[in-house]
């Protein structure tokens, strides 16, 4: 088979890097790619979030058999639907499924319609409304932007007026565009051990009849250590959740994964393809924080370096609906990522600084997610720019495998997390 891989990041290469494993996989496509990805894939230069012009590149390459769509803003748009329409396989939800991630105030309203436990909320059009109830309720209380926002759309206000600062900013600066015009106000979730609570991220195989959860991993947003300053894309994640065990994911499948997947059955929306669950383990038990339509970056580079079962036959699988005739095992152990990241970044960086590799040994993979080549040289052209990606029999080896190719990699400014992996050590 000769498959194509939508998008440009480092989960697009992890994705690529597991595909290439498949015994059944011939050639391997990349739109658009980076420097990472044209070295297992031929990079196409298309833009996939224009649909016509993905339908026309794929009506005039038949020898590409199957599609895997990743990011979330061709998802909402429909890009699935359009090549499904002329025949082409995929993996990935049609567009009235991956709203599940575009809209916020669907996601909340399913939850509430098929008693899926999630926090206590309210949705606005209307800011003065709006305004009232965050007056009324007080702090602390999060706010979001109902579309998406490149992850920048959610508020955890700790005052009042952060609230009302940021509910200006959202429904009438329009800071995150037409994402603003509807609002959801949240209780703001507490946590047993920590505040807020403690968050793990399942990824999920579903073909609308089985839902069948990965390995557990865990992010870290904020662009530098301890938790400080800006919340980032994701500047690293490590696999298995420690807090996670089989109890949990017994009650996490019967209460929330299944009857999401039916509840979006019966609203005629069956989603097909990776649901992801950002989850918050509260002083109430496991809620949803959110839903994502596709597999997650960083979450994905260490999620499916574990896998042993052939990705492509489950992605296939998954498209025939016939995934509960699959057995999808996992290795031991755990995985680490540390992003590599611009300095600067996630404000105002630059791109285009060479970038020195030595020896990273062979238990490390390198990602990447923002790179080129220029003039034969690998240089940075993004935000985040290389995944460092170690696994080991615990935790603790995967990091000391991660941080020691770390330190053989360099360009100016080049900066990263020291404690990917150090969170919820306590369990
Ligand atoms: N109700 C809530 N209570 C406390 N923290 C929250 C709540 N909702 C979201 N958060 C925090 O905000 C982060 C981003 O929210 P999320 O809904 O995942 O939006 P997105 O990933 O689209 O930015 C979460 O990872 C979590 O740390
Ligand atoms: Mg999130």
């Amino acid at each position: 088979m000769n498959v194509l891989v939508i998008g440009n990041g480092g989960r697009e290469h992890a994705i690529l890097l597991a595909l290439r494993k498949s015994k059944r996989v011939e050639k391997l496509y990349c739109m658009k790619g980076n420097a990472g990805t044209a070295r297992i894939a031929e990079n196409v230069d298309v833009d996939y979030m224009n649909v016509a012009a993905v339908t026309e590149y794929a009506a005039a390459h038949p020898e590409i058999d199957y599609y895997v769509v990743t990011p979330d803003d061709p998802l909402a748009i429909g890009l699935v639907d359009a090549l499904e329409s002329m025949g082409k396989r995929c993996f990935g939800p049609r567009r009235n499924a991956a709203v599940i991630e575009s809209s916020k105030a669907f996601a909340k309203q399913l939850m509430k319609k098929y008693k899926i436990p999630t926090a206590e909320y309210e949705i606005f059009d209307d800011y003065d409304k709006a305004l009232a109830y965050v007056k009324s309720h007080g702090a602390p209380i999060v706010l979001k932007a109902d579309g998406l926002a490149l992850g920048k759309g959610v508020l955890v206000c700790q005052t009042t007026e952060q609230a009302e600062e940021g509910l200006k900013e959202i429904m009438l600066d329009k800071a995150f565009g037409a994402a603003g015009n509807k609002i959801v106000i949240e209780e703001c979730l507490k946590g047993l051990k920590y505040n807020p609570g403690e968050e793990v991220s399942v990824l999920a195989f579903t073909d609308g009849k089985t839902i069948v959860p990965m390995i557990t991993s865990c992010d870290h947003k904020r662009a530098y250590d301890g938790d400080k300053g800006l919340n980032t894309g994701g500047m690293g994640t490590f696999s298995p959740c420690p807090f996670w065990n089989k109890k949990l994911e017994k009650q996490v499948l019967k209460k929330i994964m299944i009857p999401t997947m039916k509840a979006m059955n019966a609203e005629g929306r069956t989603f097909k393809g990776c649901l992801y669950f950002g989850l918050m383990r509260t002083d109430k038990g496991m809620k949803v924080v959110e839903y994502n339509s596709r597999f997650g970056d960083p979450e994905t580079q260490v999620v499916l370096p574990m896998l042993k079962t052939d990705l492509m036959d489950i992605f296939e699988a998954v498209t025939e609906e016939r995934l509960a005739d699959i057995n999808i095992e996992w290795e031991d152990g755990a995985c680490v990522c540390v992003v590599l990241a611009s300095g600067g970044y996630p404000v105002s960086y630059k791109k285009g600084m060479p970038i020195t590799i030595g020896d990273v040994g062979e238990d490390v993979t390198l990602i990447h997610a923002g790179t080129a080549i220029k003039d034969g040289q690998l240089v940075t052209n993004g935000g985040r720019v290389l995944d460092v990606v170690a696994k080991g029999a615990d935790i603790n080896e995967a990091r000391a495998k991660a941080y020691e190719a770390v330190g053989k990699i360099s360009w100016e400014n080049m900066s990263f997390r020291n404690d990917i992996g150090l969170k919820y050590r306590e369990g």
